[in-house]
């Protein structure tokens, strides 16, 4: 079972982004529930995608309201939103076309990134984007 939950720890300060983070753990959460469920392909891969559609929509406005408040560690943050992108969607191609499986460690894996990187990369511009957004 996949332990996965928002927590105040995790807010970064800004309510649109703290929701968008609620919005991935609760996908993810869902997509470790179909897998448990014993799920075919068509509904993984649709939950999938939707997640990774999701992942960049948050990025984009994530990168957007640093940019624009000159974050300095804003280039260094982006290649980490870059690299995940790029890993999931090549698993997603992998996917869908049959040469992997959703598996535990997988899930695992989408959990830990997003954990760590709220905790450990987002958190750090909370003090930073404090009343310039
Ligand atoms: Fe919330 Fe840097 O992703």
């Amino acid at each position: 079972m996949l332990v996965f939950k928002w927590n105040p720890d995790y807010s970064v300060g800004v309510t649109e982004i703290d929701n968008q983070h609620k919005k991935l753990i609760d996908m993810i959460i869902n997509l470790n529930k179909a897998l448990a469920d014993g799920k075919g392909k068509e509904v993984l891969g649709k939950l999938i995608k939707d997640l990774i559609d999701y992942t960049k929509t948050h990025f984009t406005l994530e990168e957007k309201l640093l940019e624009k408040a000159k974050y300095p560690m804003f280039d260094s943050h982006k290649k980490e939103h870059i690299a995940f992108v790029k890993k999931i969607e090549q698993f997603q191609i992998d996917f869908e076309k049959g040469k992997t499986l959703l598996t535990v460690e997988i899930m695992n894996f989408l959990k830990d990134w997003l954990k760590n990187h709220i905790v450990g990369t987002d958190k750090k511009y909370e003090s930073y984007l404090k009343g310039k957004v």
